[in-house]
This record gives structure tokens, sequence and C-alpha cells, in this order.
């Protein structure tokens, strides 16, 4: 049974083990996810699975009535001193239904409300029309733009850096706007 770290009305997040590594690494290399992304190889995730999950950590999004995966996304800096996490690999494998929003909700919660994090950032391609939206929406701050920083086909492409503090949680959260972890069992 892997841990659990927090559940929602449709969604949980669980951490991920060794045996989801086949389907994280299959949703990570479909193309209409690696354009978005730049994929870790099976051995990587192989690692990151058998890691005390301080340093890296995979998290698999699932559906609570079928318990199938829809998705699954990285965290890093669990150990970092100065509370600040990375979310990465953002990908919901059934999209559209509105999970993204609610991994999202569920992830905001878990690092501030739970791990009591400062700070939570990832970077998002500039052209990714939906995550910007999704991003935005669920009340990320555009931080900057890293110009030019990956090589994609011999295309170099920028990367948006997206970010949130713990206070612009709450401010949320007093306004309504995030989940309300008592009313979601
Ligand atoms: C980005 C992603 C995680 C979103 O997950 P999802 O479950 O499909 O998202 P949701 O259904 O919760 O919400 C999608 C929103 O985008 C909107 N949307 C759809 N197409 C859009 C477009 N072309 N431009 C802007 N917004 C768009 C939807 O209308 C919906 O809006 P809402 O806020 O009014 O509900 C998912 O599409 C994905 O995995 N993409 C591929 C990998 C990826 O890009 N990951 C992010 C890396 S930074």
């Amino acid at each position: 049974m892997s841990e659990i770290l927090i559940e929602g009305r449709r969604l949980m997040l669980r951490r991920a083990t060794v045996s989801d590594v086949d389907y994280i690494t299959a949703l990570q290399f479909a193309p209409e996810n690696l354009k978005f992304i730049v994929p870790f190889d099976k051995n990587y995730q192989g690692k990151a699975a058998k890691s005390d999950g301080t340093q890296i950590m995979n998290v698999i999004i699932e559906e609570r009535d079928t318990e199938d995966p829809a998705g699954y996304f990285m965290i890093r800096g669990l150990d970092n001193k100065a509370k600040e996490m990375e979310w990465t690999h953002v990908i919901v494998g059934r999209k559209g239904l509105g999970y993204g929003h609610e991994a999202m909700k569920l992830l905001k919660a878990w690092t501030f409300e739970v791990k009591k994090f400062h700070r939570a950032w990832l970077d998002c391609k500039d052209y990714n029309e939906i995550a910007i939206h999704l991003y935005e929406s669920e009340g990320l701050q555009r931080e900057g733009l890293i110009r030019e920083t990956l090589l994609t086909d011999g295309i170099y492409e920028n990367l948006i850096i997206f970010g949130m503090l713990d206070r612009e949680y709450f401010e949320r959260k007093a306004d309504n706007k995030e989940l309300s972890l008592e009313a979601e069992d």
C-alpha cells in the first residue's frame, strides 16, 4: 500500500511506487504530453520510486472511485531548508475533466497546510496555453521568463516560472478559492 498524501472529492494524491514506473514512463512519452515536458527515463523514475522521497518524490493522481491512475507529477525539495518546493512534470492522463484543477488544489493544500512550506514553484513552456491557463486560474504568479533555455528539435524554447507563497495560498483560502480539507472526507 503506497502512502496517501491527501484525498479530495474525486481524486487522491499518493506516493508512486516501483509498480507505477511503467505508467509514469508511458504518460511522459505519450506524444500529447512529451511536447510540453522534458521526460525522465525509466531508470531515473525507478531510482526516485526507491528513494526516501526527500529530494525527489513521484506522485500519482488517482481516481478515488476506480482506483485508476489519472495522472502524475514530481515533487523536488522536501528537504529544502528554506521550505521551497518544486512541482514538476504535471501531467493529467484523463484530460478535460477538471482533474488538473482538482489535482492542483490538492497539491497546494498538501504543500502549504500539511507540509507547511513557504513557497512552491514550477516552470512551463511559454506556448503551453492549457497549463498556463490552469496555473494562473489556480492563483500561481508569473515570476519570470527564462529565455531560450531548452533546445527541442533544433529550436530554442522559453520557460515561464510560476510560483506561490504560503500567504498567497491562505489569502485565496480565506476567499473560498481553495479546498476546505475538513469538508473533503
Ligand atoms: C495541462 C494539464 C495538466 C491540464 O489538465 P486537465 O485535467 O486537462 O485540466 P482541467 O480539465 O482541470 O482544466 C483545463 C482548463 O483549460 C482550458 N483550456 C482548454 N484548452 C485551452 C486552450 N487552448 N487555451 C487555454 N485554456 C484551455 C479548459 O477549458 C479548462 O478551463 P477551466 O479553467 O475553465 O475549467 C493537461 O492538459 C496535461 O497533462 N497536458 C499535457 C502535459 C502538460 O502540458 N503538462 C504541464 C507541464 S508545465
